[in-house]
């Protein structure tokens, strides 16, 4: 396993109170496998991704409990220098909004050019064009002129192609990618995302995609794993979840799917809102919402129950889910 989250947990310290954020997520990625991590506003996908990172706001957030191991080594017990060297050249991370990750005072090129200076030790020359042939395997067109512009002088997609760029730059054996076309249009949305899969599988990197989009995922990702309140509530292989969810979060979920053979249908949604982080309900967190509950469900938090042996589902009933 390129890398593995056992039972991680992260809280939030603030002035209210303490957020419970992340609460024994579990999950991991295979080199050349793409993972699809799915689930509500505030389900704790992006924090999971930062602790992972090493890029976690400390304070407020605090990491509790777990393990982080990537390549073998816990880098959760890494010194910093040790974690900043790996982040960049190990592990990137892509991000939604490419205008506040860039720089706007240094040229893409420069940007670019810097992961060689400063990691390989590289003269600028060779820098320069090195981040050339980086603009041009992002397929952004001109690509030698326009190495001397900056980020604002690109469209968003364009933007979003440099960020792929900034990423792949050091041949990362691991990309994180928080929700990256979610601020572009659905068109060039669709032609980023093919980018990134196509230079996943050509590199034989590990993914971990960040998204609500339940439309992109069936396309690129290998596995899903659905959070709730900081937990991973279902995680299987894309097929198994597509055929017949095992949770009734994730059919909630796939039910809130726009689908073009049912156009006029009006679409289902989940009822009622995610939960306070800070008062998560007892028993399964998903209960108040949930239109399987019952008594045991308020009582008893489900454990990740194995459905097969590629599958788990928190939930007490996932027989019931997975026939209904
Ligand atoms: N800097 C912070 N300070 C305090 N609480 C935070 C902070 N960052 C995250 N949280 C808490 O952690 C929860 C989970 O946040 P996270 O960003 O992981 O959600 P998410 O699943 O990525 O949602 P979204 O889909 O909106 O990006 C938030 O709802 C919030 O309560
Ligand atoms: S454990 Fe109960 S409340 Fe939770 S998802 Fe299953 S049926 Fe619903
Ligand atoms: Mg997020």
């Amino acid at each position: 396993m390129l890398l593995e989250v056992r039972d991680l947990h992260v809280e939030f310290h603030t002035r209210d109170g303490v957020a419970q954020a992340v609460n024994g997520v579990s999950y991991g990625v295979e080199a050349g496998e793409t993972l699809a991590v799915l689930g509500e506003s505030g389900s704790g996908k992006s924090v999971t991704a930062q602790a992972v990172m090493g890029i976690l706001d400390m304070p407020p957030g605090r990491i509790t409990g777990g393990e982080v191991v990537f390549r073998g080594r816990d880098l959760l017990r890494l010194k910093e220098d040790e974690r900043r060297r790996i982040r960049g050249a190990e592990m990137a991370m892509i991000f939604q909004d490419a205008l506040s990750s860039l720089n706007p005072v240094l040229s893409v090129g420069d940007q670019l050019g810097e992961m060689f200076t400063v990691h390989r030790g590289m003269s600028r020359k060779d820098a320069r064009a090195k981040a050339v042939e980086l603009m041009d395997r992002v397929r952004i067109p001109a690509a030698r002129e326009r190495v001397r512009q900056y980020p604002h002088q690109f469209s968003g997609g364009m933007r979003q192609r440099i960020m792929i760029a900034m990423a792949l730059a050091l041949e990362p054996a691991l990309i994180i990618a928080d929700e990256p076309t979610t601020a572009l249009d659905v068109t060039v949305q669709a032609q980023v995302m093919e980018l990134l899969a196509e230079l996943q599988r050509e590199y034989r990197m590990g993914l971990i995609l960040i998204t609500h989009d339940l439309g992109v995922v069936a396309d690129v990702a290998d596995r899903i794993a659905v959070m709730y309140a900081g937990r991973i509530v279902e995680s299987a292989p894309v097929h198994d979840i597509y055929k017949a969810p095992a949770h009734p979060y994730t059919r909630g979920l796939l039910d809130s799917i726009p689908r073009l053979d049912q156009k006029g249908r009006e679409l289902y949604a989940i009822k009622g809102l995610p939960p306070n982080l800070m008062h998560i309900p007892p028993g399964c967190a998903f209960h108040p919402r949930c239109p399987l509950a019952r008594d045991v469900c308020r009582t008893h938090e489900p454990p990740l129950y194995e459905v097969s042996g590629t599958r788990g589902s928190a939930c007490h009933f996932w027989t019931e889910c997975l026939n209904g």
